[in-house]
């Protein structure tokens, strides 16, 4: 493989031409900023997998992306993009750090959807941004964050809509973007490591939740391979 230019907790970067990187995604599984962690064996391959079929699905739906190909099942040929180390999460019902934080009940629904930004930094548990904040550590000025909120929002119809038709809801997910010359597009990865999906008529999860809440590790592989399944169907 090329040269290794980058490592967070799930994916490696490594060097690929002058405009495009190799993104790798590992077997590891976090929660807690890092505190656990665990390997769920071939977890890369299905993440990896998941993230190209949604990458595509936006794709075609007139949202753009890094993705340009997979370079073999656990890695992603992806446009070389200048990072925006912030979370952006979109929340259509409540559900994780949002009921912790503010007296706002567990299932309530939000329509409009909540937009957050939260600051990529596990040390600080990713603090929370307001637009005075983003434009103080230079990371978007108002129009810019304007874009990437509508950007979350298409994302959002487009990604709901195909979950609904797999039978299941989609509470909440979150987007890392990056610059592209003057433009502002999706990077990173969709999986269920980065979005909550429930069955709406039992409740039961099908994402990291299930990790994060301390289930065995067969139990969130085999809820992670039937939402991937699903998705292939569709
Ligand atoms: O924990 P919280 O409720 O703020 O998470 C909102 C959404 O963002 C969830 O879908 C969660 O999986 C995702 N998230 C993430 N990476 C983080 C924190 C949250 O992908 N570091």
């Amino acid at each position: 493989m090329e040269t290794l230019i980058g490592e967070g907790k799930t994916k490696q970067v490594f060097s690929y031409d002058s405009d495009h990187v190799l993104l790798r995604f590992k077997d590891t599984i976090t929660a807690g900023d890092g505190a656990k962690v665990d390997i769920m064996e071939n977890k890369g391959v299905i993440n990896a997998q998941t993230s190209a079929l949604i990458f595509r699905l936006l794709e075609r739906n007139g949202i753009r992306t890094h993705y340009v190909g997979m370079y073999d099942e656990r890695t992603m040929i992806a446009k070389k993009l200048k990072m925006i180390p912030v979370e952006v999460v979109l929340r259509n019902i409540a559900t994780g750090s949002i009921v912790k934080r503010l007296p706002i009940k567990e299932g309530e629904i939000f329509d409009p959807p909540i937009i957050e930004y939260f600051l990529k930094d596990d040390s600080r548990h990713d603090p929370m941004l307001n637009y005075y904040h983003l434009e103080y550590f230079k990371l978007m000025n108002r129009k810019e964050a304007e874009v990437v909120e509508s950007v979350m929002m298409r994302v959002n119809e487009v990604l709901r809509d195909i979950i609904r038709k797999m039978g299941f809801e989609l509470y909440d997910f979150k987007l890392e973007f990056g610059r592209l010359g003057n433009e502002i597009i999706v990077g990173d990865e969709i999986t269920l490591d980065s979005m909550r999906v429930r069955d709406p008529k039992t409740g039961r999860i099908l994402d990291k939740d299930l990790y994060r809440k301390g289930y065995d590790l067969k139990t969130v592989k085999e809820a992670y391979e039937e939402f991937l399944s699903k998705l292939e169907k569709v």
